[in-house]
């Protein structure tokens, strides 16, 4: 089985963050959500992977390189212009062939390990099989009918009435018939070709498309509160670990990592917490469910769940909660610091004045 990472889009709902840099790279724990989607793909013996890509190629492919750091052979597909899954399906097919492959949303993230979803999958028995988790708001995401033998009858978008509580999510697996599919349909409202149309295509021409529901976490990393909550559950898994320099007058509580490089000084750390390298923390107290990336610095400021891209700056802030901050972004509390919490979500080199 082949694996299609869809990493291209064009990433709306975190701007500005993603004005500059692809949505798949943002860290969380500090690594890239792409890094964890192909341990997920390797993790079940699927090593041929292709990852399509739009604006943000040259980033992307300096992050994965050629898949050797994770025993992969890794594939980049061009998709000129984010016009939908289906049409990421699209310009995948050269690559793909006639082998049965597992699309993942290069954004996603889940917590427990892929085995169950990928067993026994051929692709020609079943046209296709779907990954589906119970939710609260049905009405928000794709949701799947089921039929009395367990086979998905029909799927709706973001339905006013929802035939279930399962929706859709970022991992689809499909047989060769799924091309035939996405060349027979048309674009939908908002211009984009659907792999719901795709899938609903392949069930009224009597094709059988399975399902497995989720049993872990699973979440959608394209918009910040998500983001962070995604940031929290990693941090929880964190093992904890001080490569770095924590002086005397530090103290560390709960799972603090503390890379090498990293500084610490007169501070108080609040674990889970992860510290990149060559970061410096002093006169501040940081955490819990924060992810301080490489060479970030903080002075006299409480940080807590956030997550501070490479580079970034925190200084003189009473509170920072609920924050993301692209990469050498920098927020101030100037001379005179407010004592109202802040929260922000900043793109890369942005510089924020929060002082009163
Ligand atoms: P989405 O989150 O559905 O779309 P988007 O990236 O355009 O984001 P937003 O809605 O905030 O503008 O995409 C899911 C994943 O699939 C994500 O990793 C981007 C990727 N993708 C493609 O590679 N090609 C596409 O045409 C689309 C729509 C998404």
């Amino acid at each position: 089985m082949k694996g299609l990472i869809l990493a291209g889009g064009s990433g709306r709902r975190l701007r500005p963050l993603t004005h500059t840099s692809a949505k798949q790279l943002v860290p969380i724990a500090n690594r890239p959500i792409l890094h964890y989607v192909i341990d997920d793909l390797v993790g079940v013996g699927i090593t041929d992977l292709g990852i399509v890509v739009g604006d943000t190629a040259d980033e992307i492919k300096a992050s994965v390189g050629d898949g050797s750091a994770w025993g992969a052979t890794v594939t980049y597909i061009t998709q000129k212009a984010p016009l939908g899954l289906a049409h990421a399906v699209l310009v995948a097919e050269p690559f793909l062939g006639e082998e049965p492959f597992a699309m993942y949303l290069g954004d996603n993230m889940f917590e427990d390990p892929l085995d169950a979803v990928v067993a026994g999958f051929d692709g020609r028995g079943a046209t296709a099989r779907l990954l589906l988790a119970k939710v609260e708001d049905p009405s928000a995401f794709g949701v799947a009918e089921l039929g009395s033998g367990g086979a998905i009858t029909a799927l709706v978008e973001k339905p006013e009435h929802p035939p279930s509580d399962l929706a859709l999510v970022g991992v689809y697996l499909f047989g060769p018939r799924i091309h035939e599919a996405v060349r027979a349909i048309q674009p939908s409202a908002r211009g984009e070709l659907e792999i719901t149309d795709a899938v609903q295509w392949l069930i009224d021409q009597g094709g059988v498309v399975e399902h497995r529901v989720l049993d872990g976490w699973w979440i959608d990393t394209g918009k910040k509160d998500p983001l962070l909550r995604c940031n929290e559950l990693v941090l929880d898994t964190i093992l904890p670990l001080v490569g770095g320099t924590v002086d005397g007058r530090s103290t560390l509580d709960g799972p603090v990592r503390v890379d090498e490089g990293a500084e610490v000084v007169d501070s108080t750390l609040v674990g889970p917490l992860v510290v990149g390298p060559g970061a410096r923390i002093s006169a501040s107290t940081v955490g819990p469910y924060v992810s301080v990336g490489a060479d970030c610095r903080i002075d006299r400021s409480t940080v807590e769940k956030s997550v501070l891209m490479e580079g970034s700056r925190v200084v003189d802030v009473g509170l920072m909660t609920s924050s993301v901050l692209g990469r050498q972004a920098a927020v101030d509390g100037g001379a005179s610091p407010g004592n109202q919490p802040v929260s922000v979500l900043l793109g890369d080199h942005s510089v924020v004045d929060v002082g009163q």
